[in-house]
Order: C-alpha cells, then structure tokens, then sequence
C-alpha cells in the first residue's frame, strides 16, 4: 500500500517536471533507491539434461539480406554423432524432408579453462517471412527451436526491433530479458555490447560465458540478436597471458561480416526488412587509414534509402552522454566519424556502455576546427537521435550520476534499468518507445514518433 503511493507520487513528480521544463531537455525525476545488481549464480543455468545436449543456442542473421541464418550451440563431447548439424524445415511443411547443415566447430582455453564444443552453422536460401523448425542434438538429446525469416528487404515494409544494451546476467537483466520476450511485438534484438561481464570475475571467469549463453537463449534461440561488441568482449588480460582480444566472443558468437565485404566480426553491416544496420566497433582502430574507417567509408555508399529507407547504427560508447560514467569515451570516435553520419543522414545511433538510459536530440558537432572555438553541439535535423541503452541490469549497477545542468542536446535521461522497441512503420514513420523495467510491459517511460531523415526530415517532438 506504502509502496503504490510512494510510486504514484513518483508518477505525479515526473508529470510535472515533463510540464514544467517543456522546451527543456528532461532528467526523470523517476528515482528508484537503487538496487543492488546482484548476479545469478552460475547454479541457476545448469546444462540441459541429455548426453552431449545441445545448449547455450542462439541464432543471428547469416546474410546480407535476411535469406541466412547463423545456428549457434555448444556440446559437451565432440563426438562423431551428428551433434555438429542442424536439421531444419518449413514449418508450412510436415518436416518428413529435412534440411540439414553441418557447422564449424571449435574450442578455445582460456587461462585454466577450456571451453565445450562451441558449432556455428550457416543456413542459406530461406524464403522470406516463413516460420521455420530446427533441431540439434541426437537420440535422447534432441532439442527443437523455430524461428520467423524476415520479410523480403523493401521500402515499406513494418519491423520491429527490441533494443538492450549491457545485459549481463544478475537479476536485473533477468527483468530485462523477460520485459522484453513478454512482449509480442519484438522480432529482433540490437544487442549494443557488453554480453556476460565474465571478466568482472576472477580470471575472467569463462563459466560465466556459458551462463550468459544458457541464460538468453529463451530469446536468442527463437530470434537474432544482432551483436556489437563492446568493452567487456574483449578479455584483453596480460596478467593471465591472455593477449588476444576479442577472444571469447569472437569464438561464441559469429556474425555475417564477410557479406558485408568487412575483414573483421566487430564492424559489418545487414538489411533487414527495411533497416540498414551498421554495427561499428569503439575497441578497434577507426582512425583515418586503418580498416574500420576504409570499410564505413565505401559502405555508406551502399546504402541505398530507395531501398532501405532506415539507417541505424549499433557501437558501444555513446557518442551523446550526459552522465558522469563513460563521459567522453566515444568522443574520439564521434570526432572521426560524426560527419559521415550527419552527410548520410543516419536516423539513429544506439550504444550502451553507460549503464542508464538517455536520448538525444538531432545534434551534431562537426563545425569545430581547433582553432575556431565552435565546439557546441547545435541542432541539425540531418544528424541522427542518439540513443544510450546501457540499461540492461549488469553486475556493475546502476549509472545514478549525471552532469548537471542538463546539457541542451540531452532530450531525456533517467537512471533505471530497462529495454527500447523500435517499430517501423513504413520510410516515414517508426515508433520509438523506453519500458523500464519496473513498469509493466505496456507502461512506456519515454516515446518518440521518429521520422525518417530520408523521406520526412522535419522535426519530432515527443
Ligand atoms: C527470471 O524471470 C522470469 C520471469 O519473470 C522468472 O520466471 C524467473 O524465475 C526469473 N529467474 C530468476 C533466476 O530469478
Ligand atoms: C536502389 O533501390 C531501388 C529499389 O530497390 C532500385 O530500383 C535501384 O536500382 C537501386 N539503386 C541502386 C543504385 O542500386
Ligand atoms: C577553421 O575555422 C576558421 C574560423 O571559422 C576558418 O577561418 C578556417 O578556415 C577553418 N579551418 C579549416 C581547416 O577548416
Ligand atoms: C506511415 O505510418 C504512419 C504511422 O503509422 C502513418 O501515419 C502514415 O500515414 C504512413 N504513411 C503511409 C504513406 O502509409
Ligand atoms: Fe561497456
């Protein structure tokens, strides 16, 4: 009873400070005591039961277009069973004439650790917007999952994303993760970066990894979560002489780069229904000259808004971000390539990282020489919304702290945990919407009718 006044007046707050500061970037006065992000014990997630059973499964696109799937799963054993291919079929169909693919497998150590049978298989030649069953395992082990294939690539055609950054794996993210799946509308995950916060944990705990992998698989088995890799990926530690970064996650999870002609997994491009998606890396090398930038270079010539009318960037670091956490780690990055996006009027910009919830208005900042002074973000309807989704609920909590006053390219900001929907309607319009974890499903904390900068770049306002 206590606690539904406290949370009505909280309600009553942020109403009038959103009436009170109208032309005013907004800070949510929404203000829960912050919770401890405790993380779920490695017992929560144990393997599924069967000799050598397939877990930890997920998919992600395995094209350019939508027509591919990359099945991912670890075993056990390497045993010469069969445990190595996916069969699959038409869901239209009885499934008596299976498909069948076989993966790659591989393993990789980890200071003592070594991991199981980690198989990535790529299907090719789906029919768009067509239900398909898969199966993995043998004999006793057999486990069945499906999944919808996109419609085909076109203008007007309606997607929605579900948008989550900085999962991790406490009991927050486990909010997150079943927010997000309670609601029908999502047919796909942009995933920000920062997946298991295994190394938060002595030695880079690789257990953990397999956790985080049994732990979203609910979701990420049914549909693709596209992937940006961000600073916890890269499990970069000398002092356990392992120098190879990326290593975990580029053995785990898979990714179409080379559809995209990239020469690496942590930077590629796909299009989906009609979103143009550029997934860049913040913990590569983008400088002038080096691969990253040569790539985003000839690729933003490839997009073709006739076609794919949305264009949407994933990267870790916010290049926007008010808050104290992170602040300026992704300036470097937005120095290098903000004029890029601003000339190719990217729509939006999702990152993580910073662990709260912020958007921006269209701003950019790209008149700035050093010796001009004129280094203040201004409004620019060809700039993208910047959005930080960090707010997935890890192990390092809650990003509470923020610069004050509100800088004027801030739109909204409000340290809570939480996931974004993004529903395409057609080129001109896409619904944005925030859920809070807290709320239930259907209560939206932030919303913003988009325009797509393309065919209608006229002003938004919430
Ligand atoms: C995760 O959330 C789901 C849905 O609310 C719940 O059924 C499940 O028990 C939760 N898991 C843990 C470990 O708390
Ligand atoms: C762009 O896409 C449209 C629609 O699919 C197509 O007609 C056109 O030829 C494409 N343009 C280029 C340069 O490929
Ligand atoms: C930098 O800005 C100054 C002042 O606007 C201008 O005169 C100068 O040409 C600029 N330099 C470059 C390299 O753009
Ligand atoms: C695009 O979607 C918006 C929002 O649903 C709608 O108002 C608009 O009429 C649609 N445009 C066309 C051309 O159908
Ligand atoms: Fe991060």
């Amino acid at each position: 009873m206590k606690l539904n006044r406290l949370t009505l007046f909280c309600y009553a707050v942020l109403l009038l400070s959103i009436f009170a500061v109208s032309h005013a970037g907004v800070t949510s006065s929404y203000v829960r005591v912050s919770e401890p992000s405790e993380e779920m014990p490695l017992e929560t997630f144990p393997p599924p039961a069967g000799l050598n059973a397939p877990e930890q499964v997920h998919i992600t696109q395995g094209d350019h277009s939508g027509r591919g799937m990359i099945i991912s799963w670890v075993t056990p054993l390497n045993v010469d069973d069969g445990s190595n291919i996916v069969r699959y079929w038409n869901a239209d169909t009885d499934g008596s004439e299976k498909m069948s693919a076989v993966a790659s497998t591989s393993t990789y150590r980890y200071y003592d650790y070594t991991s199981g049978y980690l198989h990535h298989a790529t299907i090719k030649g789906l029919e768009y917007d067509t239900k398909y069953f898969y199966e993995l395992g043998t004999g006793r082990s057999i486990r069945q999952f499906n999944f919808m294939t996109p419609p085909k690539v076109g203008p007007d055609v309606a997607y929605t994303f579900g948008v989550i950054g900085d999962l991790g794996q406490t009991y927050a993210s486990n909010q997150t993760l079943y927010n997000y799946m309670s609601n029908p509308k999502g047919q796909a995950v942009l995933f920000a970066g920062d997946l298991s916060y295994a190394d938060d944990h002595p030695n880079h705990d690789q257990r953990k990894w397999d956790s985080y992998g049994r732990f979203v698989e609910p979701s990420a088995a049914y549909q693709p979560w596209i992937w940006a890799a961000g600073n916890h990926e890269i499990d970069y530690a000398q002092s356990l002489g392992e120098t190879q970064p990326f290593k975990p996650y580029m053995n785990r999870y898979h990714v179409p780069y080379r559809a995209s002609q990239s020469t690496s997994p942590l930077w590629y491009s796909i299009k989906r229904a009609s979103a143009y998606i550029i997934v860049l890396s913040s913990y590569s090398a983008y400088d002038k000259y080096t691969p990253q930038n040569s790539w985003l270079q000839d690729e933003l010539k490839k997009v073709n808004r006739s076609e794919t009318p949305w264009l949407i960037v994933l990267v870790h670091a916010p290049w926007y971000n008010s808050n104290n956490y992170h602040y300026m780690e992704g300036e470097s990055m937005r120095v290098t390539f903000e004029p890029w996006f601003v000339e190719n009027k990217v729509d939006i910009v999702f990152a993580g990282h910073v662990h709260a919830y912020e958007r921006s208005e269209r701003v950019s900042n790209i008149k700035y020489n050093i010796t001009d002074g004129m280094s203040t973000p201004v409004k620019d309807q060809s700039a993208p919304v910047y959005i930080t989704i960090g707010d997935g609920g890890n192990i390092e909590g809650i990003a509470n702290s923020y610069t004050e006053p509100q800088p004027s390219y801030s739109a909204f900001r409000e340290a809570s945990f939480g996931h974004a929907m993004l529903e395409i309607k057609n080129r001109t319009h896409a619904h944005y919407t925030w859920h809070r974890n807290k709320d239930d499903e259907p209560i939206i904390a932030d919303a913003i009718w988009l325009k797509n900068r393309y065919y209608l770049p006229e002003e938004e306002t919430t």
